[in-house]
C-alpha cells in the first residue's frame, strides 16, 4: 500500500491556466511519470502529457519538476520528502499546447537551419572510413535524446523570447561541435557559422544546460567552450590572423584526416594541435599528464596501412597468421587488464554510497 502525496500540476492551454492540487497514491520505486499516469487513470483523465519510452531514451517526457527541467520518467519519487508538495509545470521556454505538452517546434526549426553533414564529394558513402578515436570523440554528442531540457533552461531564450530568432541553443551548438570535429565533414566554417548564425556569442557559459542534461553530455566544457576558443583564435590571435591571410580563410584546417593526424602540416587556423584529430599527444601537457596516469586519449595513433598483396591481389599467409592487435588502444599497447582503479576515468560508486 502506498502513501498519499501532494502534487500541484499546471493545467491550461495557450489562453492561460493555473496550478491545481491533487492528492495521489505513490508506491515504492515509482517515478513522476507514474504519478501522472495514475492521475490520468483517476482524478484527471484529460491531463495532457507527452511520453513514449518510459526509459529515459525518447526525450518526450520533459517537464519542469519543482522548477527544475527534468525527465518525468527518470525522476524518482524517492528523491522528495514525504511531506513535500511536488509541483509539475510545462517547459517554460516553449509555448504551451495543453497542460504539460508544449510546442517544441522552435528546436526543429533550428535543426533545419543547421547545415547538414557534408561528406567529401569524391568518396562514396560505403567508403567512408573513420578511426575509432574520432568516433569516440563525437560519440558523447551523439548520445543526445533531443529532450530539449538544455534548450528550456538556457537563460538566453528562457526569459527573452526576442532572442529566439538569433539563438539556436546548446543542443545545436553541440551539433555544430560534433560536425566540426568530424574528420569527414568538409565544411570548414562550422565555428564561424555558429558565431555568426547560431548565436554562439550569446552564451556566457553558465553551464545550466550541462547541469540538466539527462545524458550527462558536457555541453559547455566539451562543445561550447572549445568552439568559442577556436572562434577567438580565428578572430583575435595575430598569428592565426596572419595565417588566414596566407592560407585563405576556410581553406586552412583539415580536409585530409591523414595530414592532421600525422601532425606534419598543422594549419595556422588550428588550435590545440589540429581540429580534427586527437593525435599529437607528445606536445600536449594534458596528454602527458594523462599518459602518466595510464590513460592517454591524445596519444599518437598510427595511421592504418593496407596490407601488401601479391601480384594476384592476394594477402600473404603471414597476414592471416600473424598475431597482432586489431587496433591501437587509448590505454597504450603494453598495459595489462584490469587497470588499477586510479587509472580508470570512471568508477562505480562504493556499495555504501548507494543512497
Ligand atoms: S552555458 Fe550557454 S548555452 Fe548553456 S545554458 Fe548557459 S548560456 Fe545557455
Ligand atoms: S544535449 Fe542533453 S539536455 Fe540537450 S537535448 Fe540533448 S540530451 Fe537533452
Ligand atoms: S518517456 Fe521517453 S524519456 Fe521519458
Amino acid at each position: 500500500m502506498g502513501t498519499k502525496r501532494q502534487f500541484r500540476i499546471w493545467r491550461g492551454d495557450e489562453n492561460g491556466g493555473d496550478l491545481q492540487d491533487y492528492t495521489v497514491e505513490v508506491n515504492e520505486g515509482e517515478v513522476v511519470l507514474d504519478i501522472i499516469h495514475r492521475l490520468q487513470a483517476t482524478d484527471a483523465p484529460d491531463l495532457a502529457c507527452r511520453w513514449n519510452c518510459k526509459a529515459g531514451k525518447c526525450g518526450s517526457c520533459s517537464m519542469e519538476i519543482n522548477g527544475m527541467p527534468k525527465l518525468g520518467c527518470m525522476t524518482r519519487m524517492s528523491t522528495f520528502t514525504e511531506d513535500e508538495t511536488v509541483t509539475v509545470t510545462p517547459l517554460r521556454t516553449f509555448p504551451v499546447i495543453r497542460d504539460l505538452v508544449t510546442d517544441v517546434s522552435f528546436n526543429y526549426e533550428k535543426a533545419r537551419e543547421t547545415p547538414a553533414f557534408a561528406p567529401p564529394a569524391d568518396v562514396a558513402p560505403g567508403d567512408y572510413r573513420m578511426q575509432q578515436v574520432d568516433v569516440e570523440r563525437s560519440q558523447e554528442f551523439r548520445k543526445c535524446i533531443e529532450c530539449f531540457l538544455c534548450q528550456t533552461v538556457c537563460h538566453v531564450v528562457r526569459d527573452h523570447e526576442e532572442n529566439k530568432q538569433a539563438f539556436s541553443g546548446p543542443r545545436y551548438f553541440i551539433r555544430a561541435a560534433e560536425l566540426d570535429m568530424h574528420p569527414l565533414d568538409t565544411r570548414t566554417d562550422r565555428k564561424e557559422y555558429a558565431q555568426a548564425e547560431q548565436g554562439l556569442g550569446f552564451c556566457n557559459i553558465t553551464k545550466c544546460c550541462t547541469e540538466v542534461c539527462p545524458e550527462h553530455i558536457k555541453i559547455t566544457d566539451n562543445g561550447i567552450i572549445p568552439m568559442k576558443e577556436r572562434v577567438v583564435d580565428r578572430r583575435y590571435d595575430p598569428l592565426v590572423w596572419l595565417g588566414s591571410k596566407i592560407f585563405r580563410r576556410g581553406e586552412t584546417p583539415q580536409t585530409s584526416v591523414t595530414t592532421a593526424r600525422q601532425g606534419s602540416a598543422t594549419p595556422p587556423g588550428t588550435s590545440r594541435g589540429g581540429t580534427h584529430s586527437h593525435a599529437g599527444g607528445s606536445h600536449d601537457p594534458q596528454a602527458e599528464a594523462q599518459a602518466q596516469s595510464g590513460v592517454n586519449w591524445h596519444r599518437e595513433v598510427p595511421h592504418p596501412t593496407a596490407p601488401a598483396v601479391d601480384d594476384r591481389g592476394r594477402l600473404p599467409l603471414t597476414e592471416l597468421t600473424f598475431d597482432r592487435a586489431a587496433a591501437p588502444s587509448p590505454f597504450g599497447d603494453d598495459v595489462t587488464f584490469p587497470l588499477p582503479p586510479e587509472h580508470l576515468n570512471f568508477a562505480h560508486p562504493e556499495q555504501d554510497d548507494k543512497h
